[in-house]
C-alpha cells in the first residue's frame, strides 16, 4: 500500500474518497461518512455561475465548514465565473477546491462543461488556471477516461492539470459516452498514473474492499473514490481503508450499529432541511439503508419502501425505520398488500 496521501497541506487519514453525487453527498451525509472514517468527502457539484448569482440552494450545497478537509466541488465552462465561484468558495470555507470535468448529463455537458471539456483540452485547461490563480487552496481534478473511445484523452489532460498545479487527479474509469454503461476499465487509469506524479485516484464500479484491491492493483493509483457503493452503507469507505491501509477487514457493522446510524442520518436531515425537504431527502437513503442491510424479499422490501417513503410523519417514520431493522417480518398483511 502507498504512503499517506497529501493535497496541499492536507494529509488524508487514509486513501479512501467518497464521490461527489448530486442529489446524495449533502452535508448531513459527508460528515456522516467523514465520521465513520473516510478519508475524504467531496461537496455535491456546485454550478459556477449559479454560487455566483447567490442562487440559495447552490449556496446550500457549498456548505460544509465543519468538515476538514472541506472539499467543494465546481463545475462550469465560463473562466471568470470559475475564479469568482473559487473565490466565493474559499470565503465559505473551503480547503480543497475540485474541478468537476466528469460529468456526462447532457444538461452540464450541453453547456459545454463537466466531461464536455475533455472535447476541447485548451479550454479546459484555461478553466483550471482561472481556478488555481484565483486561490491560495490546493485544487483538484475529476475526470473520466475521455469523450468516447476513440478519444481517450485523460493523460493528455492530466499532464496539463499538473503543468497548471492540480494537486490531485480522480479518473472515472468510463468514456463519457459510456455515461454508467459498461464496467469501469481501471486498468485504463495506470496509463494516467504514468504520465503524472501528483496521486490519482481510482473511481467506478468500486463497490466491496475486493473491487478496492483489485482496482488499486489495476490502476496503480494511490487511492479509490467510492460513490454508489456507499448507498445505505456510509461506512464502506472506512471499511475499505481498513483492508487497504492495514490489511484487515472489520466487515460491515452489527445490524443495531447500522440502524443506528440509519436513524441518526435521518434525523440530521430532517434538522439540516427541515421536516418537510428532510424527509423527502431521507426517502431515498432509508430505501437503500433496508435494501442493503436487511434481507428482505421482493415483496417485502417495497412494503416497507412503500411505508418509509410516503408519510410525511416524521417521528412515525423514524418508529417505523427502527421496526424495520429489529423486527422485518412485523409488516401487518394489510401493509405487506397496500
Ligand atoms: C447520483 C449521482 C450523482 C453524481 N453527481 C456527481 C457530481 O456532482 N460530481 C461529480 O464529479 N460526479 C458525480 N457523480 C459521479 C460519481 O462521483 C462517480 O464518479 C461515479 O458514480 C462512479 O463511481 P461509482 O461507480 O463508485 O458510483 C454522480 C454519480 C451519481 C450516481
Amino acid at each position: 500500500m502507498t504512503g499517506p496521501l497529501k493535497i496541499g497541506n492536507h494529509l488524508l487519514a487514509n486513501p479512501v474518497l467518497l464521490a461527489p453525487m448530486t442529489g446524495v453527498t449533502d452535508l448531513p451525509t459527508r460528515k456522516l461518512v467523514h465520521k465513520l472514517g473516510a478519508g475524504l468527502v467531496v461537496s455535491e457539484m456546485v454550478a459556477s455561475r449559479e454560487l455566483v448569482n447567490g442562487r440559495k440552494d447552490v449556496k446550500r450545497r457549498a456548505e460544509g465548514s465543519q468538515l476538514d478537509p472541506f472539499v467543494i466541488q465546481l463545475v462550469g465552462s465560463d473562466a471568470d465565473l470559475m475564479a469568482q465561484a473559487a473565490t466565493i468558495a474559499q470565503q465559505c470555507g473551503a480547503q480543497i477546491i475540485d474541478i468537476n470535468m466528469g460529468c456526462p448529463s447532457r444538461e452540464v455537458t450541453g453547456k459545454l462543461s463537466g466531461s464536455a471539456l475533455m472535447r476541447d483540452l485548451d479550454h479546459a485547461q484555461s478553466l483550471i488556471d482561472a481556478v488555481v490563480n484565483a486561490v491560495s487552496l490546493p485544487v483538484t481534478l475529476k475526470m473520466r477516461l475521455g469523450w468516447d473511445h476513440k478519444t481517450i484523452n485523460a493523460s493528455e489532460l492530466a499532464i496539463r492539470a499538473q503543468q497548471s498545479g492540480i494537486k490531485l487527479i480522480t479518473v472515472h474509469a468510463r468514456t463519457r459516452c459510456q455515461f454508467f454503461k459498461d464496467t469501469a476499465d481501471w486498468n485504463a487509469i495506470s496509463k494516467v498514473k504514468d504520465v503524472v506524479d501528483i496521486p490519482v485516484i481510482a473511481n467506478g464500479d468500486i463497490k466491496t474492499p475486493e473491487d478496492a484491491k483489485a482496482a488499486m492493483e489495476s490502476s496503480k493509483a494511490d487511492g479509490v473514490m467510492i460513490g454508489r457503493g456507499a448507498y445505505g452503507a456510509p461506512w464502506l469507505p472506512a471499511r475499505i481503508a481498513s483492508v487497504l491501509v492495514e490489511d484487515f477487514d472489520p466487515g460491515p457493522p452489527s445490524r443495531d450499529t447500522q440502524r443506528d446510524i440509519a436513524i441518526t442520518h435521518v434525523e440530521d436531515l430532517l434538522v439540516h432541511y427541515g421536516t418537510f425537504l428532510g424527509l423527502r431527502n431521507a426517502r431515498k437513503h432509508m430505501g437503500w439503508y433496508i435494501e442493503q442491510c436487511i434481507n428482505l424479499d421482493k415483496e417485502s422490501l417495497k412494503a416497507w419502501r412503500r411505508l418509509l417513503c410516503t408519510n410525511d410523519n416524521p417521528k412515525q417514520t423514524l418508529t417505523d425505520l427502527a421496526r424495520c431493522f429489529n423486527d422485518p417480518t412485523s409488516l401487518a398483511d394489510m401493509e405487506l398488500c397496500a
